[in-house]
């Protein structure tokens, strides 16, 4: 199976900026090995849609508004993401939670709207620092989870890829271990077992974010039962960017 790789620019690059990045990066990529995905500012959205035209890159949106439309000043409906070509969003991203106080209720129904516009979702999960060293690490993630997905048929699992992302982890420049990520995983997909079946727990897409560079890349593409990864700060320099997605080719290989 194809390893997934998302970019996640968050707050970065302006349309021009992009502009370049994507002439620089779309004609080098070919992969029947990756699958790879920019997720850029909204603002960005659409101009990256006509660059990428006639290449394989999808766009991933970095959020959703949890209403379908109406007066809500400053949010991006399902609808809006969806007419523009964009394949999926990101639900759930610790500096949402965090930063703008994003609830697992909200999460849930924006997971929801997501489907409801046939977009996947890209929902990221994992355990803050006091979770990791007060030991709750699998009660934090497995809470997080379950929240997310409440109410959703076991089909939509389909269009649902889970990014274990250790919130300690994020834009501190230090990665999970080899074995933190494989137990990250292994508790994401035993929620999913609780939650609904054996079978999703084994179906569902479950990537790796945090920190990820072009010296720990291939550790971490190594990792059992991982489909790829999400990558922040290292997308931003697209020399370094391409790397990265050649280690996750090679790595998709084995
Ligand atoms: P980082 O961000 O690679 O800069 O740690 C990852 C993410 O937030 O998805």
């Amino acid at each position: 199976m194809k390893k997934l790789v998302v970019a996640n620019f968050k707050m970065n690059l302006t349309s021009s900026e992009i502009k370049k990045y994507v002439m620089a990066l779309a004609p080098k990529f070919n992969s029947d090995k990756v699958d790879l995905s920019l997720a850029l500012p909204f603002v960005s959205l659409e101009s990256g849609k006509f660059l990428l035209s006639g290449s394989d890159i999808s766009l991933t949106a970095q959020n959703i508004s949890e209403e379908e439309c109406g007066s809500l000043t400053g949010e991006v409906s399902g609808a809006m993401l969806k007419d523009i070509g964009v394949q999926r969003v990101i639900v759930g991203h610790s500096e949402r939670r965090t930063r703008f106080k994003e609830t697992g209720k909200s999460i849930n129904k924006k997971i929801k709207i997501a489907l409801k516009n046939r977009l996947q979702v890209v929902l990221c999960v994992g355990e803050s620092l006091i979770d990791k060293n007060s030991m709750k690490s699998q009660a934090a993630i497995t809470a997080q989870v379950d929240e997310a997905l409440k109410g959703l048929y076991e089909n939509e699992l389909e269009n649902i890829i889970i990014a274990y992302e250790p919130v300690w982890a994020i834009g501190t420049g230090k990665t999970a271990s080899v074995k933190e990520i494989e137990e990250g995983i292994k508790v994401v997909r035993k929620a999913i077992e609780t939650a609904f079946s054996k079978k999703a727990a084994t179906e569902v897409r479950v990537l790796y974010g945090g920190s990820i560079t072009a010296k720990n890349i291939s550790q971490v593409v190594g990792v059992a039962g991982l489909d790829g990864v999400l990558v922040g700060g290292s997308c931003l320099d697209v020399a370094t960017f391409i790397y990265i997605i050649s280690v996750c080719e090679a790595g998709a290989k084995k």
